[in-house]
């Protein structure tokens, strides 16, 4: 079996952490990527233990910031000519939160996180992704969506700026916005071996201690909800899948349950004046970004 190299966002913790741990048990190259040192280096640690992987790798980054990004992608493709597989894992969604919060390059954290930071590091490692046998990239979205058959992304005001903030329906705006992306980068990669596929994620259990506003009654409904819900061991194995299958070869445009089989995304995300509207949108940070 050929080694991938695979690199994963937010991989210090939840889905992430499991889905790096699982992927290195299969003895591919990891390179997890989290923002916080002490977080990786803990989540590194607990690989190793559980993996006997030696080759895994911790890098830093902060994905709602494109200076970030763009150090991390320099530092990778200095040391690495290929990527197998890109994993956008990490995101925020703070219920918590109720005032728009904007990262330090004055965008709104859910969008620059969740949505843009993805795009932008695709941009930037697409050429390794071009140099492997079969570049897979993997986004995620949320099966929370059923319930926003309604919710479009905002092309006038995707950040928040001139309406009040509502952190659900900006969670949901990015991985609609996230989905959308999926089919833009499958049709993208067809002259190319690079695939694009999204990951519908149903409710998984997270450490809950992350979020110290939550009040008594939302700790409650919490704990009611996370006896129906999957643990992020269970839920990986979809990530894994869909990284490392030779069942997967090819495969490109769809967008799969936690039991890796494709479900129907939702209409709007299929629609391609939807998909030409909101990637306009998106390249229009790239296009700043990449002439900075
Ligand atoms: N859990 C669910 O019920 C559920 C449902 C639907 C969809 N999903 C999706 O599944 C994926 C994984 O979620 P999870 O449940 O495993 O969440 P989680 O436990 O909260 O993990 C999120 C990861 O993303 C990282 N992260 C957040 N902001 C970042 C940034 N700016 N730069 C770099 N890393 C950052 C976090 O790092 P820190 O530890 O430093 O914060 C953490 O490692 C997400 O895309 C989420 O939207 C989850």
């Amino acid at each position: 079996m050929d080694q991938k190299l695979c690199l994963i966002t937010g991989a210090n913790a939840g889905i992430g952490k499991s889905a790096a741990i699982q992927i290195a048990q299969q003895r591919h190259h990891v390179i997890m990527a989290c923002r916080d040192r002490e977080k990786g280096e803990a989540a590194l640690r607990d690989l190793r233990e559980q993996s006997e992987s030696s080759s895994a790798e911790l890098v830093i980054v902060d994905i709602s910031l494109q200076s970030s990004i763009k150090d991390l992608s320099e530092a990778l493709l200095e040391k690495y000519d290929r990527l197998d597989v890109l994993i956008h894992n990490a995101a925020i969604f703070d219920i918590t939160q109720k005032q728009a919060s904007r990262t330090d390059e004055d965008i709104e954290s859910v969008w620059a996180t969740n949505h843009l930071g993805p795009v932008l590091l695709t941009e930037l490692m697409w050429r390794a992704l071009n140099n492997s046998a079969q570049g897979r990239v993997i986004t995620i979205a949320s099966k929370g969506l059923i319930a926003k058959p309604f919710l479009r992304v905002d092309l006038d005001d995707p950040e928040y700026r001139r309406k009040p903030f509502s952190m659900e329906n900006s969670y949901y705006q990015s991985k609609l916005a996230q989905i959308i992306f999926t089919h833009w980068l499958s049709k993208l990669g067809s002259k190319t071996r690079i695939t694009a596929n999204c990951i519908r994620v149903p409710a998984v259990r997270i450490n809950i201690d992350k979020y110290p506003g939550l009040s008594a009654m939302q700790k409650k409904a919490y704990a009611l909800k996370s006896k129906l819900s999957l643990s992020p061991d269970q839920m990986a194995n979809a990530y894994t899948f869909l990284a490392t299958a030779a069942e997967m070869e090819g495969v490109t445009g769809l967008y799969y349950n936690e039991n890796m089989k494709p479900v129907k995304p939702p209409r709007y995300t299929e629609q391609s004046q939807n998909i030409d509207k909101v990637m306009e949108l998106t390249m229009g940070y790239l296009r700043r970004w990449l002439k900075a």
